[in-house]
């Protein structure tokens, strides 16, 4: 019987980039330019900052839906959101209800399927952002020994190729995100997109990196401000303790620094909602070794480093 199994990293196993603050719907910063006598600018600015701090308070969560929700990232991302509850509304897209009822069974998690356009419609229904977190996902060939020293073989399912789900699929999330006006679109991919002979590609025939790319390039042209993250090789560790890099054009897949955790893939799709710096860029994400550099915490620095826009 074939079995769903999780692809072997091609990251892990071989050698192989001005700033301005703002919440969705709130302020943070504000300057002030000297107009009149000391006091009537002390009062004006008084007046202005309580204007400022109640516009912060009342201004509603964002709602955001991670689709892949049931996914080993899309999980984590479904549970920070839901931490976060005055900041953030919580919404999740799983495929079946069977991973609904995985990940808690909560009325603020749809059932529906990528490739089937309408099947999402509801899904997207009045949210401010959205992360994606589906892939295709590879399965093993039956009759794999690993005693025998054997490599496993993988193969899409029919209709479930990287194809209809990453090109397709995506291509139907942005349409949608679109038609109700989002207001940014994170997009999880994978490092590896530059080179078409990458192993990735080879996976069950499917092309998957190549297919990644266009949906990728899909979102960057929709006009609709974007964050590309392209992973490195996901690791199920503890989030928030490693230095993360950032890079372009697969450069840290020459270096030996090119995995990182789930859980901070997860915490980088949340932060760039909070972050104008993370608009409208494309970023390869890895982290350095635990203990090796410092914890990353200044998210906004991080996006500052990011240049390229694809
Ligand atoms: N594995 C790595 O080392 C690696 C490295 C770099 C980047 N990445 C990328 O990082 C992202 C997250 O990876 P992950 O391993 O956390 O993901 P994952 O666990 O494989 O989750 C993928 C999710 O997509 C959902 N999905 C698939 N087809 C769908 C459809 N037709 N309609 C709705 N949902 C559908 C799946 O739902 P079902 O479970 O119901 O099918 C699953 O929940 C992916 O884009 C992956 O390619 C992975």
């Amino acid at each position: 019987m074939a079995s769903s199994v999780r692809v072997p990293s091609v990251f892990s196993s071989a050698p192989s980039s001005a700033c301005s603050f703002r919440r969705f719907g709130g302020y943070s910063t504000v300057s002030f330019g000297f107009t009149s006598s000391e006091s009537e600018r002390r009062k004006g600015f008084q007046k202005l900052a309580v204007s400022v701090s109640a516009a912060a308070a009342d201004s509603p969560p964002s709602t955001v839906l991670v689709t892949g929700a049931g996914g080993r990232t899309g999980q984590i991302v479904y549970e920070k959101l839901k931490e976060r509850s005055g900041q953030f509304t919580a919404r999740g897209l799983v495929r079946t209800q069977e991973s609904k009822e995985k990940i808690g069974n909560a009325d603020d998690l749809h059932v529906g399927d990528i490739r089937d356009a309408g099947s999402i419609v509801l899904a997207f229904q009045g949210i401010d952002a959205l992360i994606i977190l589906t892939s295709a996902v590879p399965k093993m060939k039956p009759g794999f020994d690993p005693s025998k020293g054997e490599r496993p073989e993988f193969y899409f399912e029919e209709g479930a190729f990287p194809e209809q789900v990453d090109w397709i699929g995506q291509k139907n999330q942005i349409d949608a995100a679109k038609s109700v006006g989002v207001k940014q679109i994170v997009l999880v991919g994978s490092m590896g997109g530059t080179d078409i002979k990458n192993p990735l590609n080879n996976i069950g025939n499917g092309n998957i990196l190549v297919w990644k790319r266009k949906a990728e390039q899909y979102l960057s042209d929709s006009g609709i401000p974007y964050t590309i993250i392209r992973a490195g090789g996901l690791q199920d560790t503890v989030g928030g303790i490693r230095e993360l890099l950032v890079g372009k054009d697969d450069e840290l897949l020459q270096t030996q620094t090119r995995t990182i955790a789930r859980a901070d893939v997860a915490e980088v799709c949340i932060q760039a909602l909070l972050f104008e710096e993370a608009k409208f860029k494309a970023l390869d994400l890895a982290s350095k070794p635990e203990g090796d550099g410092t914890p990353t915490k200044d998210f906004k620095a991080l996006f500052s480093k990011v240049t390229a826009r694809f």
